[in-house]
C-alpha cells in the first residue's frame, strides 16, 4: 500500500501530518509522532507577541524603568534573539532526530518581523515554512481589501527573500473565500492550509468575566473544511492541506477524495494521544486495501468539484438532495 505523497515539493511517506500545536514544541513528542506514522510535523508557531512579552519581562528585570535610552534597543534585541534561539535550537534538534520533514511556523503582526523571523527560520534548516496568517478583521475600520493587501504584501516580500517552500495557513472567515484562496494560490506559494481554528471566547457567568472556550475541535467541525477543499482543490495552483476536526482514517479519506494533498491533525492528538496517528494511518490503509487502491494518487480529488462545474450549482444540488431526502 503506497501512501507516499508529495507536499510543498517534499516527499512524505503519509499524507497525515501532525499540525502546529503545543505538542510539536517538544522534540521527544515529535519523535513519537514520526514513529506513529506522521508524514511530517508542523512545529508550534513562534508568535511575535510571545517575543515581545519576553522582552518586556526581561527588560523589567534589568531595571525598574522603561527608559533605557540607547541601551534599550540593544537589550531588547538581545532578549528577542535569545527567545528565538531557544525555538530554533528545538527545530535544529528535531531536524537531527527526525527523518520526516520538519515545517516551521510563524505568526507576526509587524511587517518587519515577518521578514526577519522567516529568514531566521530558513537558516535553521527547516524544510518549509507555514505562515500562520489567520487574520480576523476585528476592527470596524478593516475592510476585506485591507486583509487582501496584508496577504499580498507579506507573501510577495517573503517569496523574494527566502527559498524554502512556503504555505499559508488561513482562518475560515472571508467574505470572498473562493476568490481569495485562488488568488493566494497564484502568488507563487507552494501550499494553503485550510483552516486554522481561532481561540473561541466564552463568558464565565458566575464571575462575569471573559474566558477561553475549549481549544479543541469536535468532529463536526471538519465539514466546513471538507466543503471548501472539495470546492477549491481543482481551482488552485498549489497544494491544499486540510485542517480542523479530523479524527479518523475515514476523515482523512474524505479530505483526500475532496482533493486535499495532506491532512493535519491536532485535536485528535490531544484527545486520543499521539498513537491516534497510528490508528488514523491504519484506517486510511485499510480503506485503500478494501477499495483496491495501490496509491493515494489513484483516488485523490475524485470527489472534488471540477473546474468546469459551477460551484454554486454543485452546492445547490446538494441542498436540493437534502430536501428531497427529508420530505
Ligand atoms: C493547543 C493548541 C495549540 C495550537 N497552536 C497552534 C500554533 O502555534 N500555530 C498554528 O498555526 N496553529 C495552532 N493550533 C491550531 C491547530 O494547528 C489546528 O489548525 C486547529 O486546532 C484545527 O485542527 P484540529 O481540529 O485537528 O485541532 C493550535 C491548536 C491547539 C488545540
Amino acid at each position: 500500500m503506497d501512501t507516499k505523497t508529495k507536499y510543498l515539493g517534499l516527499e512524505l511517506k503519509s499524507p497525515v501530518i501532525a499540525g502546529s500545536c503545543g505538542l510539536t514544541a517538544d522534540v521527544d513528542k515529535m519523535v513519537q509522532m514520526e514513529a506513529a506514522g506522521a508524514g511530517a510535523v508542523v512545529v508550534k508557531s513562534v508568535f511575535e507577541e510571545q517575543i515581545i512579552h519576553d522582552i518586556k519581562r526581561n527588560t523589567h528585570m534589568v531595571a525598574p524603568t522603561d527608559n533605557y535610552g540607547d541601551s534599550y534597543e540593544y537589550i531588547a534585541q538581545h532578549v528577542a534573539d535569545d527567545s528565538l534561539e531557544r525555538h530554533f535550537s528545538m527545530i535544529r534538534e528535531a531536524k537531527r532526530r527526525l527523518s520526516i520533514p520538519v515545517i516551521g511556523s510563524i505568526n507576526c503582526f509587524s511587517y518587519e518581523n515577518w521578514l526577519t523571523y522567516a529568514k531566521k527560520f530558513e537558516d535553521t534548516g527547516c524544510d518549509a515554512l507555514e505562515l500562520n496568517m489567520a487574520i480576523l478583521p476585528y476592527e470596524t475600520s478593516m475592510s476585506a481589501d485591507d486583509v487582501e493587501r496584508t496577504f499580498t504584501q507579506i507573501i510577495n516580500t517573503l517569496r523574494k527573500s527566502i527559498s524554502i517552500p512556503i504555505s499559508i495557513k488561513v482562518g475560515p472567515y472571508f467574505t470572498d473565500m473562493a476568490k481569495q484562496m485562488q488568488q493566494l494560490s497564484w502568488m507563487g506559494i507552494q501550499g494553503v492550509t485550510m483552516f486554522n481554528k481561532s481561540v473561541q471566547v466564552d463568558i464565565d457567568t458566575e464571575n462575569e468575566t471573559l474566558k477561553n472556550a475549549s481549544f479543541l475541535s469536535t468532529h463536526e467541525d471538519m465539514y466546513n473544511t471538507l466543503r471548501w477543499v472539495a470546492l477549491l482543490s481543482k481551482k488552485m495552483r498549489c497544494d491544499l492541506s486540510a485542517s480542523t476536526g479530523v479524527y479518523s482514517g475515514d476523515d482523512v479519506v474524505k479530505m483526500l477524495l475532496a482533493g486535499a494533498t495532506t491532512v493535519q491533525v491536532v485535536s485528535a492528538l490531544y484527545k486520543n494521544g499521539i498513537d491516534a496517528l497510528r490508528d488514523i494511518n491504519a484506517g486510511l490503509q485499510a480503506w485503500m486495501q478494501k477499495k483496491g487502491y495501490d496509491s493515494v494518487a489513484q483516488f485523490r480529488g475524485k470527489l472534488a468539484v471540477s473546474p468546469a462545474e459551477k460551484a454554486s450549482v454543485a452546492m445547490r444540488t446538494q441542498f436540493m438532495k437534502y430536501f428531497a431526502e427529508i420530505v
